[in-house]
């Protein structure tokens, strides 16, 4: 039987690659010019980080994580979102000692042991970008206009900023009270998931999608009437900035996001080209989780996108020519001229391919058309006889002698990279 990928993993093929490379070139351009640099960070880290940094009553936490015991028998977990390992490598480096504007961002793949669906995946690939020590509500409008910058430089342009402030430490606990209360009267009448969250953590209540459960929850107290006045001023001001930026948004009460160490702003941005998985990125701030996780009382805020889901609303563009030149060495001794015309065409930066297992001329020919080649550089014996190349314009069908190799690399260049 034959091996297949793990159920909720893909591969990307080379065909689909070149919508990867532009995202992530994209990224790397667009996050320099706001002074973002990049950090990696393993793809595992001991459980506890996640278990402390997200919170053990989240979803993700409590039933997502790939969680395993190392052979020394400590618990280790793959990833499953950049935020806490990234805070994680900050307070390990001191990197808030040594940079006075701490922004670094992080691309790779995460794990959630989630239900697959399209757009929803076992492995998928995040660009996260994180902010520290800020705690001015100009670095969240900063930050959500560079998620809509790094979607515009994507190419996205159906899509829907959602915002809105779950409050602080100081406002949210009374809050939270308030809602499990009212919850509690009602708590019957809602979905089973609900009804446990009522007890273990009510704000994800408000994340509920059970169609019967919606009047219900859109009748609850709202975090947005209950914000401390430091928290209200906050988010009046992040508002403020945005509407001067001319980035158009909409609020929503009941964006609490499915981790638990937001405070203030949480945003969201959404596309209906997407189907059910309809978020492309999410962030907000979490002032507090540096100190949470051993380090220093440092604010952060960042936002995630789910590369999966940006490349599938990426326009696909025109798949990258594989082949300028096809060299085809058919007489006896052609290979060895071939091999080093070969390097040096690669060497001015050509692209260049030969068949190595020396099938029939028309196998070749059938090849380089296939490979999309722009020309097809024949060595037969009547070429070798003579000292010359026979250049092929694919294309045009028509052929004629080049007498040295200097000139051939020459014309290919200059007819590819004009
Ligand atoms: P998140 O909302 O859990 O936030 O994930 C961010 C994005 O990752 C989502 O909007 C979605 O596009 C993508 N995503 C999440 N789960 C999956 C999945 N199973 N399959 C495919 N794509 C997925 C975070 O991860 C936070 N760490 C974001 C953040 C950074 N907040 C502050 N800084």
């Amino acid at each position: 039987m034959t091996i297949q990928a793990v159920r909720g993993t893909r591969d990307i093929l080379p065909d689909e690659v070149g919508a990867w490379h532009r995202v992530e070139a994209a990224a790397h351009e667009l996050f320099a010019r706001y002074g973002y640099r990049e950090l990696r960070t393993p793809v595992f880290e001991q459980t506890e980080l996640f278990a402390r940094g997200i919170g053990a009553e989240t979803d993700i936490v409590s039933k997502e994580m790939y969680t395993f015991a190392d052979r020394d028998s400590s618990s280790l977990t793959l990833r499953p979102e950049a935020t806490a390992g990234i805070v994680r490598a900050v307070i390990e480096h001191n990197l808030m000692n040594t940079d006075p504007a701490l922004r670094v961002y992080a691309i790779g793949p995460m794990f959630r042991r989630e239900r697959p669906q399209k757009g929803r995946y076992r492995q998928f690939h995040q660009v996260d970008v994180e902010a520290f020590g800020f705690t001015s509500p100009t670095i969240d409008a900063e930050v959500v206009e560079l998620a809509l910058a790094f979607l515009d430089a994507c190419g996205v342009k159906q899509r829907e900023l959602v915002l809105n402030s779950v409050g602080d430490r100081a406002c949210r606990p009374a809050y939270v009270e308030r809602l499990q209360k009212a919850l509690r009267e009602i708590a019957t009448s809602l979905c089973e998931d609900c009804q446990r969250r009522v007890e273990t953590n009510p704000l994800r209540v408000l994340d509920c999608k059970v169609p019967a459960d919606q009047a219900a929850i859109d009748a609850l107290p709202r975090i947005t009437d209950h914000l401390c006045s430091a928290c209200g001023e906050h988010f009046a001001e992040v508002r403020r900035q945005l509407d001067l930026l001319a980035i158009p948004y909409r609020l929503n009460h009941r964006l609490v996001r499915g981790l638990d160490y937001y405070v203030r702003t949480t945003f969201e941005v959404t596309s209906n080209e997407l189907g059910a998985q309809s978020s492309i990125l999410g962030g907000g701030r979490y002032d507090g989780l540096v100190k949470d996780l051993g380090g220093p009382d440092l604010a952060g805020i960042g936002f995630a996108v789910g590369l999966e889901r940006l490349v599938s609303l990426v326009p696909q563009g025109e798949p990258a020519p594989r082949c300028d030149v096809f060299l085809m060495p058919l007489a006896a001794g052609a290979l060895d001229k071939a091999l080093g015309l070969q390097r040096r065409l690669r060497e001015a930066g050509l692209r260049v391919l030969l068949d190595p297992e020396g099938r029939s001329f028309k196998s070749r020919m059938k090849q380089a058309d296939k490979l999309g080649a722009r020309f097809a550089a024949i060595l037969g014996d009547d070429e070798m006889a003579r000292g010359v190349w026979t250049l092929r314009d694919m294309a045009q069908s028509t052929q004629w002698a080049v007498d040295t190799e200097d000139a051939l690399v020459e014309y290919i260049k200059e007819k590819t990279h004009g």
